[in-house]
């Protein structure tokens, strides 16, 4: 049989729809922040990703799909949008003749890391690109606009952490400190870490196995310059996102400066559904002229999960007070057909009595038929004269006596989801 390549993913049913669900809101919020599209190839120069993504990212290190073309070019299949949207704002002329000009993008992205919920080896991205604009104004709208595309979607648990990695004047003393504060007890470091130390330090501080191990890091002092700007991007959020500074937020990219952001949501380990971040310098390191810019991606397949699992626990969350009664065997049923008539005697909403059928198809149907609790019947409650209380928002289950299980129904009835 042929089968999919690991780290790849074929993608329907809910998930389709909520992919199509998140294009479409973030579309409209695009539009409402007058930011336009911009379609741009999957491949793009190998080169173009060591130059901006940068080289001692893992991204570009291990992480790329390169190979030589038929023509003996080195090819990349994108691993981000970032350095294909600052080529196409260059090479089409927009820096020169319209430099205050925001894309968005939608497209897959590729990276060869190792596969786990939530990572993939081909992505899909929604991003936006924001150039022209130094003003703290730019980086508070568009952190906003993410916002507001992550809520229109409905989607409610998620935090927001912000922090500023500063500029060229004051991001290199930070490294040198962190060098000389991390290389002090480099024995104590993981083998990435180990060799990452020199190349990009400032990864050392989100390395999921490090970063915790290490208190009293050094603290990034910003210049002048730079603790105003995020001073007024902090002032301009407040009150309009519910956020947290985080020191340690130092993202995984080397074209930043300034304000970097990530929002989080949901179980998966990997639950960076958004990030992104200032790249004050970018443009001018790619041919172009000096511009300010500033952008972010989310991962569409990571919101698309936490829309999808949060659906779900509302379900539950709104299971009906319904009762199933579940017969375990046949010696069970009269006894279980007695419970069920006593219910509906007392009132309760009272289904069940598929006694053919065994206990999972049983379940499945009280199931469909969003039933908070399920009673079940099986020989040794025959026995005792109990029966078994399974709540089906949290599979939690009691035992109880059959002949005080009216009063307890009463009670859990009136308890909340
Ligand atoms: P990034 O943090 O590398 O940033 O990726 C952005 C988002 O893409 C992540 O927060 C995550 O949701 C999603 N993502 C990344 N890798 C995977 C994967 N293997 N599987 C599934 N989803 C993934 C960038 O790419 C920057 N270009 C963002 C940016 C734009 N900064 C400035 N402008």
């Amino acid at each position: 049989m042929a089968k999919i390549i690991r780290g790849f993913k074929d993608t329907f049913g809910k998930q389709a729809e909520n992919l199509t669900k998140l294009e479409n809101c973030a579309r409209k919020v695009f539009a409402r922040y007058g930011v336009e599209e911009l379609r741009i190839p999957t491949v793009e120069l190998k080169e173009l990703f060591i130059k901006s993504t940068g080289d001692t990212t893992d991204i570009v290190q291990k992480e790329m799909y390169a190979f030589e073309d038929a023509g003996s070019r080195n090819i990349a299949l994108r691993p981000e949008g970032t350095p294909g949207v600052v080529r196409a704002y260059i090479e089409n002329g927009f820096a020169q003749n319209n430099p205050l000009k925001s894309f968005f993008y939608i497209g897959n992205m590729f990276r060869a890391e190792r596969p786990q919920a939530g990572r993939y080896r081909e992505f899909e991205q929604i991003g936006v690109e924001c150039f022209g604009n130094a003003s703290p104004a730019q980086d508070a709208q568009t952190i906003l606009m993410l916002k507001d595309i992550i809520e229109s979607l409905g989607i409610k648990n998620y935090k927001v952490k912000i922090n500023s990695l500063g500029c060229a004047e004051c991001r290199p003393a930070f490294r040198q400190e962190l060098i000389n504060y991390f290389s002090a007890s480099k024995d104590q470091l993981c083998d990435k870490c180990k060799d990452r130390l020199e190349r990009n330090p400032l990864r050392v501080l989100d390395c999921k196995i490090d970063g915790p191990k290490f208190t009293n890091v050094p603290k990034q002092k910003l210049c002048p310059s730079c603790q105003e700007h995020f001073d007024e991007v902090i002032n301009l959020l407040k009150g309009k996102i519910d956020f947290e500074i985080d020191p340690m937020l130092v993202r995984g990219l080397d074209y930043y400066t300034k304000t970097v952001f990530e929002f989080v949501a949901g179980t998966n380990a990997q639950n960076a559904i958004a990030g992104g971040g200032r790249y004050d310098t970018l443009v001018k390191s790619m041919g172009g002229p000096a511009c300010p810019a500033i952008g972010w991606a989310l991962g569409a397949q990571r919101v698309a999960s936490v829309l999808e699992e949060q659906n779900a626990q509302e379900e539950k969350n709104t299971r009906e007070n319904k009762f199933f009664v579940i017969s375990m065997d046949k010696t069970c049923n009269q006894t279980a057909f007695n419970l069920m008539q006593n219910l509906r005697q007392a009132g309760f909403i009272t289904l069940g009595g598929i006694f053919d059928k065994n206990i999972k198809a049983q379940m499945k149907q009280a199931d469909k038929n969003n039933c908070r609790w399920a009673l079940i019947i099986g020989t040794t409650e025959v026995e005792k004269g109990s029966v078994v209380l399974k709540d089906l928002t949290n599979a939690e289950q009691k035992e109880f006596l059959q002949s005080e299980i009216i009063s307890v129904l009463k009670k859990v009835q009136n308890e909340k989801n």
